[in-house]
């Protein structure tokens, strides 16, 4: 029973690229060749394939990973196209093979990549949202910082967990669940150094967000417990991966008494989860990120995201009312589609990024980053977590967008 089933699934699938010099020199098609043998070469993934190399123009390689069973062969097909075909493997493995092929265009430069991009799109559009970590187990694993020991992990675990408790009194918790957000002051107090210092990390690896520059103006990088460590920011990093295991925990939050629809309490049989690097955004003088919420309404009346709650810890010391910069939040505006409406609706209060404060909101609240107007030079730092939790989300899935026309035309030789 199973074996035709198998068969039915294991399918050929192909992919053409087509052409873009024309006609095309002898150099260009050997140089894809070439490019299709150093992508075998350079990637765990593929391995080359002796049987077939000789019996068509063009390579071939198998998938290890898939069992060996899929079969790849990249091709001039016709005077004006190259052809990827995929034998033996399923539509999500093949998916995969798009994949890899997509984080490598660069080396395929001369062929349109287009509908590449739209598989590998497709593709990760089709799976669904990623579950989470569990919020018990957010660090300690070693991925998130190899280099500590595990009775570091507990030690810093346990400093992380007591800080947290102290932070959320039942009263914090109370506002929280009533208002839909809550500030608490003087969570922790970070060295303007420590602060400084992320300034660095985001000219090597941040990049302004995929959004329009009529949205946001921030640039933004995504900390590992590692990359944390390095700018002094760990015990930060650790306080905001403690806050999901505490909600899991608290007897207060998982009873269902919310007064405030849209957050609904935790439960072990629903649990937050955590990601496991967390999100650091710098607004330099003039920068702003105008009114939107980190899971809104989509166009189906689902959810974007499987986001829950979000926590935003400041970084920025003296800061005051003139600097500009506040985080502007539409009191109970989840249900809004547009975010017009939900300006239009509801009121607000202005929280100033002070460093040391911890704002903590449902994630579907309507907010904006008012324009930082310091008119001194003054960077606006905060460090930032979502709670997760997928199952309650609504979403059906990541919309995977990445890349654009002006990226692509750089590709073309
Ligand atoms: C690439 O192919 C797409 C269709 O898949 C087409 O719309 C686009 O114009 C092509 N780009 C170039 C530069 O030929
Ligand atoms: C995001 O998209 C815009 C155009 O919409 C582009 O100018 C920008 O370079 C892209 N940024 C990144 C980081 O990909």
């Amino acid at each position: 029973m199973l074996i035709p089933s198998l068969l039915l699934v294991l399918l050929t699938h192909r992919l053409s690229f087509p052409l873009l010099v024309d006609p095309t020199p002898a150099s260009v098609v050997r140089r894809l060749d070439d490019a299709f043998s150093t992508l075998v070469s350079d990637d765990y993934f593929f391995e080359k394939s002796a049987d077939c190399t000789s019996s068509a123009k063009g390579s071939s390689a198998k998938v290890p990973l898939f069992g060996s069973s899929a079969l790849v062969s990249f091709r001039r097909a016709t005077p004006d196209s190259f052809l990827l075909t995929v034998s033996g493997c399923t539509a999500e493995q093949f998916g995969w093979i798009c994949v890899k092929f997509y984080e490598e265009r660069r080396k395929f430069k001369g062929l349109n990549h287009s509908g590449l991009r739209r598989a590998t799109a497709e593709h990760f559009n089709s799976l669904p949202p990623h579950p989470g970590y569990d919020a018990h187990a957010p660090w300690s694993v070693t991925d998130a910082d190899p280099s500590m020991t595990s009775s570091e992990t507990d030690l810093a675990s346990e400093a992380s967990a007591a800080l947290v408790r102290s932070l959320f009194p039942d009263s914090v918790l109370e506002e929280l669940s009533e208002e839909g957000f809550v500030v608490i002051d003087d969570a922790f107090s970070t060295s303007p150094a420590a602060a400084n210092s992320l300034t660095e990390h985001l000219t090597e690896a941040a990049k302004r967000t995929n959004q329009s520059v009529s949205i946001r103006t921030d640039r933004v990088a995504f900390l590992s417990r590692s990359d944390a460590r390095s700018c002094g920011l760990q015990s930060e990093y650790d306080m905001l991966m403690a806050v999901a295991p505490f909600l899991n925990d608290n007897v207060l939050w998982t009873v269902e008494k919310s007064s405030h629809a849209p957050v609904s309490p935790g439960t072990a049989a629903r649990p937050l989860t955590n990601p496991r690097n967390i999100q650091v955004a710098e607004y330099g003088e003039g920068d702003f990120y105008a009114t939107h919420s980190d899971n809104g309404l989509d166009e189906g009346g689902g959810r974007r995201n499987y986001r829950y709650l979000t926590y935003i810890y400041y970084l920025n010391d003296g800061w005051s009312a003139s600097d500009g910069g506040a985080l502007r939040i539409r009191r109970r505006s989840g249900d809004f589609e547009t975010m017009e409406a939900a300006a239009a609706c509801c009121d607000f209060e202005d929280v100033l990024p002070v460093g040391g404060r911890l704002l903590v909101f449902d994630s579907r609240l309507a907010h904006e980053v008012r324009p930082n107007v310091n008119g001194r030079g003054k960077i606006r730092r905060a460090l930032t977590l979502w709670a997760t939790r997928p199952e309650e989300s609504g979403a059906r899935g990541e919309v995977w967008d990445e890349g654009t026309e002006g990226e692509d035309k750089d590709e073309i030789d």
